[in-house]
């Protein structure tokens, strides 16, 4: 089948899928705290979520990550895992992988492990209890803890999401550095995108460029810049002193998108072509009017023939730009 190339030349092989858009938490920066989610009756089954990846499989994605909300609340999650996990036995996926707030891997690491993911990122901004709770509302550190745990007993490799936030986690660069050389995880750190309603002042106020944190740590350790990529926008250095990989996933201090790979699909069957715009297709009215796959393998052609070029994400000026109403929750970051 002809792969998916965008308007721009870019191949798109990266499936982004949120498959639900509730969550045991409210992080501050990505929910309100009084959400309303979707009625259940709008969400696609997670036989036509199978339906819908596998058509995207054929036509060329070959790294599915699943996210929310928090994927791993949705009722029935491994068994689409299960489900997945063929696509990977046969080779055409070469890689089913998971963004998770943690809060449920102690239950599930084993039986994902088992089922062939390799690699999972779990987000976590703070190590100390407290401002864990300001920041995501509802949630408890040490069962996230807990979690990242069990994941690394269960032979997953966990990759770290922190999202730099001035005033915020600031002082904890070098305590997340340190616990993460110690507990061999990677680390990534994420500039604060402007999602979600109304929050206008408060992004300006929070946005610590990855720029200034990565002067930061050169103060202290020798980086040298890697060249590896792992299918995401993420750039990543070693520092020397430690062995170790971080990360910076920079959409304002330096944009990706020319090297953009991918489309997000959300539990209702909306395909976003980009995370910082509008547009949109619905890709459930085709899966529910056809038995087969043909007008769904059109409607994603159509969709990726107007990919945009890129987000626009601005904070330059003092001003926020190209903010979305949309919550990250929605999309799934
Ligand atoms: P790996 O490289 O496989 O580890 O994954 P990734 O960085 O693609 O995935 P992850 O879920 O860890 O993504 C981290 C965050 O990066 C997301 O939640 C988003 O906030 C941000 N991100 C990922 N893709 C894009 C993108 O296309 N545009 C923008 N603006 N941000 C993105
Ligand atoms: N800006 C940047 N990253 C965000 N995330 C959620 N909301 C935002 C935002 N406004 C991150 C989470 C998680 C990933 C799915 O997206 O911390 O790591
Ligand atoms: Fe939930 Fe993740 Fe959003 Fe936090 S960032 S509210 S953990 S979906």
């Amino acid at each position: 089948m002809t792969p998916l190339i965008d308007p721009f030349a870019r191949a798109i092989s990266y499936l982004r899928v949120s498959v639900t858009d509730r969550c045991d938490f409210r992080c501050t920066y990505c929910m309100s705290e009084h959400m309303t989610f979707l009625p259940k009756a709008d969400l696609l089954s997670l036989e036509e979520l199978d339906r819908l990846c596998s058509t995207f499989v054929r036509m060329g994605v070959q790294k599915l990550r699943i996210t929310g909300g928090e994927p791993l609340v949705r009722k029935g999650i491994l068994t689409f895992f299960e489900a997945m996990s063929r696509h990977l036995q046969s080779g055409d996926l070469k890689e089913l992988t998971l963004t998770t707030n943690g809060s449920q891997l102690a239950k599930f690491a084993q039986p994902l492990a088992d089922l062939g993911l390799r690699r999972i990122n779990v987000s976590l901004d703070t190590l100390a209890p407290a401002k864990f709770a300001e920041i995501t509302r509802w949630g408890r550190l040490p069962q996230v803890l807990d979690g990242i745990q069990a994941a690394k007993a269960a032979g997953l490799r966990v990759k770290i999401n922190a999202v730099a936030l001035k005033g915020f986690n600031e002082d904890e660069l070098f305590p997340l550095i340190d616990w993460c050389a110690r507990e061999d995880h990677d680390l990534t750190f994420i500039e604060v995108m402007p999602m979600g309603e109304d929050m206008t002042a408060n992004r300006l106020d929070q946005y610590w460029p990855l720029k200034d944190l990565r002067a930061r740590l050169a103060d202290r350790f020798t980086l040298t810049d890697l060249t590896e990529r792992t299918g995401g926008p993420a750039r990543y250095v070693r520092i020397e002193e430690t062995g170790q990989k971080v990360g910076f996933i920079t959409p304002l201090t330096h944009n990706f998108c020319e090297s953009c790979n991918r489309v997000r699909l959300t539990c209702t069957g909306e395909l976003y072509m980009c995370l910082g715009q509008e547009d949109m297709a619905d890709l459930r009215a085709p899966l529910r009017a056809n038995p087969d796959d043909a007008a769904l393998e059109l409607a994603i052609r159509a969709a990726i023939a107007r990919k945009p070029k890129g987000h626009d994400f601005d904070y330059s000026r003092q001003a926020v730009k190209g903010q979305m109403t949309r919550h990250m929750s929605h999309t799934g970051g």
